[in-house]
């Protein structure tokens, strides 16, 4: 088994980006802002590690931090805003929001050009038409990590576990753009491991500790692990990695694994939307 390191995989992202800033923009630097609707712990951690990656890759960020009560009109308003702001090459929307929030409604209001996590409609359609030259910051990192193992995926048959927009549908729209043949599996699939127990790929992102053991998977899976479950202050994936990491050819740790790429792609999808910006 050998383990696939996202962390590593990540710096060498991040160090891309800096060169590249460095190279291409002399006075202003690229921009992103984090919208935050107050109320998640777990939300705030992962802002503060997107805005260390800003300062690392030179990118100017601001965090824009509403109160929790907040109406989606005024929610609203403030992406308005930044939509206007020349300062702003990118937003980003921190989901989830709390549960009086439509996260739908409001990604929409981000006008395609700054929407980083490529999760409007528009930018949505574009992706699963092939027709975009960015994708879902967790989804590419998936992609990046395994084209950096050199492991092949024409032909490959993937299970996606979990069916987001934000995860498994946009990572299922990658693998099938690389001659993959792909199934998404989700709460309501019946007999789950008659998928599974077929796959040569496993994605899972359901948000449910250690769901997936030994006696879903063939022998040699390549098990990428995107959950990330918080339990008396310690982190666990979606899957039982004691359990299973005998079995897998290849496996994503949880940390150090997805979450750090899915950070470098956002620095990675900043650039590329503050570049378009500059045609
Ligand atoms: N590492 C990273 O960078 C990163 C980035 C984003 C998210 N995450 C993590 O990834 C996990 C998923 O995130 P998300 O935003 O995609 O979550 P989500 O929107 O809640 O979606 C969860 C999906 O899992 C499916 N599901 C739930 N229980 C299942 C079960 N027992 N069997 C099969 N499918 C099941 C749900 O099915 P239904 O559609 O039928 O309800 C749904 O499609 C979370 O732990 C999240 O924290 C990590």
């Amino acid at each position: 088994m050998e383990i696939l390191d996202g962390r590593s995989l990540s710096l060498q992202i991040k160090e891309e980006v800096k060169e590249k800033i460095k190279k291409e923009f002399l006075d202003k630097k690229p921009s992103l802002a984090c919208i935050i609707v107050e109320g998640n712990k777990a939300s705030e951690i992962y802002v503060s590690s997107k805005i260390k990656a800003c300062d690392y890759c030179n990118i100017n960020s601001r965090v824009v931090k509403l109160p929790q009560m907040i109406s989606q009109q005024d929610l609203e308003n403030e992406i308005e805003k930044l939509n206007c702001d020349d300062d702003i090459n990118a937003i980003l929307l921190q989901l989830p929001l709390p549960e009086h929030l439509n996260s739908a409604e409001a990604i929409n209001k981000i006008i395609p050009q700054k929407d980083v996590d490529c999760l409007s409609d528009f930018n949505l359609g574009r992706l699963f038409s092939g027709n975009s030259s960015f994708a879902p910051c967790t989804a590419t990192g998936i992609i990046k990590l395994l084209d950096k193992y050199k492991i092949s995926l024409q032909g490959k048959n993937v299970v996606v576990i979990g069916r987001s927009l934000l995860v498994g549908k946009s990572v299922a729209c990658l693998f099938e753009q690389r001659d993959c043949t792909v199934t998404i599996c989700h709460s309501k699939t019946k007999n789950l491991k008659d998928y599974t127990l077929n796959a040569d790929i496993v994605v899972v992102a359901i948000g449910k500790a250690r769901f997936i053991t030994q006696d879903y998977l063939k022998k040699d899976t390549i098990l990428i692990d995107v959950g990330i479950n918080r339990i008396d202050g310690k982190i666990y994936g979606d899957v039982d990695f004691e359990n299973v990491k005998d079995i897998c050819s290849y496996i994503t740790p949880v940390p150090g694994g997805v979450g750090p790429l899915t950070v470098a792609c956002l620095m990675e999808n900043t650039l590329t939307l503050s570049l378009q910006q500059m045609m």
